[in-house]
């Protein structure tokens, strides 16, 4: 029998990217999957180019992908950042599924500006979707997890949450709050058997990097030359990190009985602590 088997996991912002390669490990795994994500990219501070796929079209994709594992998988439209969202998304869960034992805390943005340049609106949608989003989505998943004496909660922070990068200070100081918040509730909810860790990625080509590939472009260079060198530049293995890797973390998370509080990166050896 898979590690999960009978188990419940609910991934915010799965339908694409690192929420999706955790959704699919999951399930491989054989857990029953809910994947609540937004219809489209929140705000004009918040593109990342006229090619970006919405979060509902890759959600289908998703779901109708983890169904041929034979998993049970279904689609839910939320956009974290909202309270009503939050709790409506653990409900369906817990109404269609029948339970919730994994919440996955992964929707996440960012966007690129200098301190001096960034606009109130980009501060403020980084915050709502990185921290609240973190916060509103387990509040949710609390009384769930608590009335049944177990669960997990996995947020996902970033080697952002070890060190500072410029040119993302806001991002940086959301995705540090992330571990602090994962943190302080692993310790609050250690008495309910509610494990509560958080998995900082490295770099990973998702829709994210593709992004920050375009904005760190320079006239006539080409968008494969910057990636190359962003990788040899930061990566001491010499490699991008999969999301698929970052699957295989919260995999071991779920099923880690005895780990709490930590927060654990997937990085190549960019942070080593
Ligand atoms: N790509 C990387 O290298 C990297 C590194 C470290 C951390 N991260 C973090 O990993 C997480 C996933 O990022 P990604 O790289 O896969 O990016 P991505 O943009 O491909 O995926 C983010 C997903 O979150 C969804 N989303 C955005 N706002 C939402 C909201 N308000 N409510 C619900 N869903 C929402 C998007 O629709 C999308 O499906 C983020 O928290 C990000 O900060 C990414």
């Amino acid at each position: 029998m898979a590690q999960l088997t009978g188990q419940v996991a609910l991934v915010t912002g799965g339908a694409r990217g690192i929420g999706r390669g955790i959704a699919v490990a999951l399930a491989a795994a054989g857990a029953d999957i809910a994947i609540a994500d937004v219809e489209q990219l929140a705000s004009p501070v918040q593109q990342y180019g006229t090619t970006a796929v919405d979060g509902l079209t890759a959600l289908q994709a998703t779901v109708a992908d983890i169904a041929t594992l034979g998993r049970r998988a279904i689609a839910i439209q939320a956009d974290v950042s909202k309270k009503a969202d939050a709790q409506r998304m653990v409900e369906e869960t817990v109404r269609q599924l029948g339970d919730l034992h994994i919440l996955v805390c992964n929707a996440g943005v960012l966007s690129a500006s200098s301190v001096e340049a960034l606009t109130e609106e980009a501060w403020d949608l980084t915050f709502a979707v990185n921290v609240k989003g973190v916060f509103l989505s387990c509040q949710a998943a609390i009384p769930v997890m608590q009335s049944r004496g177990r669960g997990c909660i996995i947020n996902t922070a970033s080697i952002a949450s070890k060190n500072g990068y410029p040119g993302i200070a806001h991002y940086c100081a959301s995705k540090f709050a992330v571990v602090g918040f994962t943190n302080a509730l692993a310790k609050e909810l250690a008495a309910s058997n509610i494990r509560v860790n958080a998995v900082c990625p490295g770099i990973v080509r998702t829709q994210m990097w593709e992004y920050l590939t375009d904005m760190r472009k320079q006239p006539g260079e080409s968008k494969e030359h910057v990636w190359q060198q962003v990788i040899q530049a930061q990566i001491p293995l010499g490699r991008a990190q999969r999301p698929e890797d970052i699957g295989q973390l919260a995999v071991y998370l779920a099923t880690a009985e005895n780990v709490t509080g930590q927060a654990i990166n997937v990085d190549g050896g960019i942070e080593l602590h």
